[in-house]
């Protein structure tokens, strides 16, 4: 186990550039799969998560060239083989290979995906997708078969514009025999970087990016390259971090828009920042107007800036709210913020009141999952004193060399194996 050990109340200047999107890459790795010819993806984070999808692929047959942050993915050679319930479970996207697989190979088999534990995470979406497209699906325990003779083009209606679903539904409809309509798809920037993967690759697909996306199947992918977005949810939480002790400190290759409710949410605070085409630049202020948020699909507020934006909430004048919509129990930063000052009510798992200002102090709190994690270093970094965050694993799953980035604009953080 590893631990950030932070002294806090410094003020962060410079530049801090943003590495590729996590939830692209993700999925943009398992995408190879499908492919007959070598795939490069470039912008590639350096993240725990990309190294365990990296290493199931090669376990599956592909041949994997990393130079620094570009992929070559070779997987023309790979076997249909069953993923192992500890791969499975290490990372949510897991199950985008089981996707692919389908896609490539009519079955595939694996056992339930893992993920940060923030509330109930069902699949049923991605299954209903898989049996719209002429699968049978079989569930024993926690392990699943999806096979079929052949892929048919279908219409699937999601319940929620899920973006695992719609994903999925992309990676198996890809190749399938005509036509496939996917109705309450998720808008995220994250798809539209997946679809344009695909289509480089020879696929034909409309709408990424909006409510309704439109597969035409093809029989045959092949070579293609593609970058990977700026990474809007770290872009963000480093905004953050300037809200709360920054001083000129500019987030750089970035798209500025994928963050816009981030930005509105600021404003409204009464941060005044430059935003540049691919840029933004922040300072801290004294007084903080308080906000109400609510976490919605994108282009609404990201559910994963919830945790960290509720760092910076501690220190408005006057009760804030968050109405988290995604997760039932995305709060498990909370206590911890309580422990170093905050005045924090969680009402009922996805309701919290914040009222502040608060003075927050330096503790020895645990990261529980990615965003809390995130929260918790941007609280470390405001508090007076020393504040020590175990099981930073979490943390490093998402956030590309998170300590020497903070490092590098003056932050007090190091980073070091727990012996405990
Ligand atoms: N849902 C269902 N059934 C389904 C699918 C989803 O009920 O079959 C529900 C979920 O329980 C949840 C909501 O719908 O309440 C949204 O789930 P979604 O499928 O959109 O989320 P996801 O694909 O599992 C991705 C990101 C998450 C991010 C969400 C929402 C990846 C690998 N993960 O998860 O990222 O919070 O979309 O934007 O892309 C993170 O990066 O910290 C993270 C958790």
């Amino acid at each position: 186990m590893k631990k950030i050990i932070i002294e806090g109340n410094n003020e962060l200047s410079g530049t801090i550039n943003i590495s590729g999107a996590k939830n692209s890459a993700v999925a943009l790795i398992p995408a190879a799969i499908l492919s007959d010819d070598i795939v490069t993806i470039y912008n590639v984070p350096n993240i725990s998560d990309i190294d365990t999808l990296c290493e199931i692929l090669v376990f599956l047959g592909a041949k994997i060239e990393k130079k620094e942050s570009t992929l070559k993915i070779d997987a023309r050679d790979i076997k249909n083989r069953e993923i192992s319930e500890e791969n499975s479970k290490k990372l949510r996207a897991s199950y985008y290979i089981m996707s692919a697989l389908f896609g490539r190979f009519k079955e595939a088999t694996m056992y339930f995906p893992g993920g940060c534990s923030i509330g109930p995470r069902p699949i049923d979406q991605t299954l209903k997708s898989y049996r719209s497209l002429g699968a049978y699906v079989t569930e024993e325990g926690s392990k699943y078969n999806i096979k079929t003779s052949a892929i048919k083009g279908g219409h699937v209606y999601l319940d929620m514009p899920s973006v695992g679903a719609t994903v999925n539904t992309l990676l198996a409809a890809v190749k399938a025999d005509g036509e496939t309509i996917i109705e309450n798809a998720a808008k995220e920037p994250e798809i539209v970087n997946i679809a344009t993967f695909l289509n480089n690759m020879g696929a034909k697909i409309v709408g990424a990016g909006t409510s309704e996306i439109r597969i035409d199947g093809v029989s045959k992918l092949g070579k293609a390259v593609i970058e990977i977005i700026p990474d809007r949810i770290e872009a963000g939480t480093y905004l953050i971090a300037g809200a709360l002790v920054g001083k000129n400190l500019k987030i750089d290759n970035i798209i500025p828009e994928h963050i816009d409710a981030l930005i509105s949410k600021l404003k409204e605070m009464g941060f005044k920042m430059e935003v540049g085409n691919d840029y933004v630049e922040i300072s801290s202020i004294d007084e903080l107007k308080p906000v109400r948020i609510k976490t919605l699909g994108y282009p609404g507020f990201a559910t994963d800036l919830q945790q960290p934006i509720v760092t910076l909430l501690t220190q408005c004048s006057g009760k804030s709210y968050i109405d988290e919509t995604i997760y039932e129990t995305r709060y498990k930063n909370i206590p911890y913020l309580n422990e170093m000052g905050a005045l924090i009510e969680i009402k009922d798992g996805q309701h919290f009141t914040i009222s502040g200002p608060s003075d927050l102090i330096g503790k020895e709190v645990t990261a529980t999952d990615l965003r809390a994690g995130a929260s918790l270093v941007l609280a470390g970094l405001k508090a007076k004193g020393k504040t020590t965050i175990n099981e930073v694993e979490h943390v490093l799953r998402g956030y590309e060399n998170i300590v020497e980035k903070l490092s590098s604009v003056g932050a007090k953080i190091t980073i070091m194996d727990d012996i405990n």
